[in-house]
């Protein structure tokens, strides 16, 4: 995406707006899926990383599946025609009722812990079924996404294996998956081998005669920070197919070898444009403030991320040093401290890299800030995806679902009822 582009989405669309680069998606997604040369290789997009239409379907055209982790993603992937059988939801800590409402849909169900395996077992005896487990290997880009080892919620653990064995057993469940997810942002590399090697281990062990595919998550790295270096997903790639081919000739069967990566395919193609709309000096730190704020990209607040920032107004400025904030009234709220910069003044428009992944995705409408627009290119030519909302058309949508009808609350038009006090 050139300055240009961006400076004249910026100006046709306003901002604050993320923009999405679909053609970036596109081979970002053909190098991902050449990078494994296994016949049965099952792509399945971790849509939480961004769920914007585009770029789902746009995923969906290269033949990548869905792994869903709620049942709204669930509603988005088959809005987008998603097959059934390419989604895999793997949620975890849900209801019966959402238990319930995932099976009808027939999309498989991704088990971590005993007590849903328990549940599960009973409702729906002789189903198929996948079992995630917790890999007991701690890798992630921050203590908050690691997914693997004893501080986390997720996945069952391996000593309780045989507790999961006697479950499937007794209930006939047909366990046609089993799922591992260490980490996301993994900064080993053979984390993936280690955690890979754990999940065979059990298969070898355990009697899973309708076994259909081994599931490795995803956790791709991206290089957010200019001195860390990109993973070689060509190098790993081999690796992770050599391990799963010995494995698969000793297990006696050529299993499907499946992968949900999320930010390594979206993060890179995103920016969010911002304009900077006050320049202030506070003693030894300059402030710049732009229009957007956390809620519309949390990664810097929430996981000490960092990103790329550029500014696109004035590329060639003479380097100065920037606190970069939002707009909401938090002292966290900044996209970078201490940013050395190309000079930034009042109305420039920055862009912030890599926003991608987990950035709209992540976002929420705190203080009434609407979301950004969402914009997307493609062979040089850009539309909108999504529109913003004015405050007004938010607070509307907000009165309208707390039932006011002219500034007065009518409870009936809630659920019907008022409730009893
Ligand atoms: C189960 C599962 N699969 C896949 C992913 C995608 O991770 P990433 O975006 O790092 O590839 C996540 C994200 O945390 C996850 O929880």
């Amino acid at each position: 995406m050139t300055q240009e582009t961006l400076a004249a989405i910026a100006d046709r669309y306003g901002t604050p707006t993320y923009v999405y680069d679909l053609d970036q998606i596109r081979a970002q997604y053909t190098k991902f899926a050449s990078a494994f040369d296994w016949p049965k290789l099952k792509v399945c997009y971790a849509m939480k990383a961004n769920y914007n239409r585009d770029v789902l379907a746009t995923l969906k055209d290269m033949g990548s599946g869905i792994d869903a982790v709620s049942p709204g993603d669930i509603a988005m992937a088959q809005a987008l025609g998603f097959d059934t059988k390419d989604v895999i939801y793997t949620a975890n800590n849900i209801t019966d009722a959402e238990m319930h409402e995932i099976a009808a849909t027939g999309v498989l169900m991704n088990i971590g812990s005993l007590s849903r395996l328990e549940r599960y077992a009973k409702a729906y005896p002789g189903t198929r079924v996948c079992l995630r487990i917790n890999p007991d290997v701690v890798d992630g880009a921050h203590d908050k996404i690691k997914t693997g080892g004893d501080l986390t919620k997720f996945g069952i653990l391996t000593e309780d294996v045989d507790k999961v064995t006697a479950i499937v057993h007794s209930a006939g469940l047909k366990v046609v998956g089993l799922h591992e997810h260490t980490g996301s942002g993994l900064q080993k590399a053979d984390s993936v081998l280690r955690a890979m090697r754990r999940i065979m281990e059990i298969a070898t062990r355990e009697n899973f005669p309708d076994l259909e595919f081994l599931d490795f998550g995803g956790g791709f790295k991206v290089d957010y920070m200019p001195e860390e270096a990109p993973i070689n997903i060509e190098k790993m790639g081999r690796e992770i197919t050599d391990l799963f081919r010995q494995f698969c000739s000793a297990y006696g069967r050529e299993l499907g070898l499946w992968f949900e990566p999320g930010k390594y395919l979206t993060a890179r193609a995103g920016s969010l444009l911002v304009l900077v709309n006050t320049i202030k000096q506070n003693r030894g730190r300059t402030i710049c403030g732009t229009d957007s704020g956390f809620p519309q990209l949390i990664r810097p607040m929430f996981y000490d991320a960092w990103h790329r920032i550029d500014n696109i107004s004035n590329p060639g400025g003479a380097p100065g040093v920037y606190d970069i904030c939002g707009n909401i009234c938090e002292t966290g709220d900044l996209f970078a401290a201490e940013r050395t910069m190309p000079e930034i003044r009042e109305g420039d428009l920055l862009a912030i890299r890599d926003a991608g992944a987990y950035c709209y995705a992540m976002g929420g409408t705190y203080n009434l800030r609407p979301m950004p627009a969402e914009v997307v290119m493609e062979q040089n030519t850009f539309r909108l995806s999504r529109k913003r909302l004015t405050p007004a058309d938010l607070v509307a949508l907000i009165l309208k679902e707390s039932g006011s009808v002219n500034g007065q609350q009518d409870l009936t038009a809630l659920d019907g009822r008022p409730d009893a006090a």
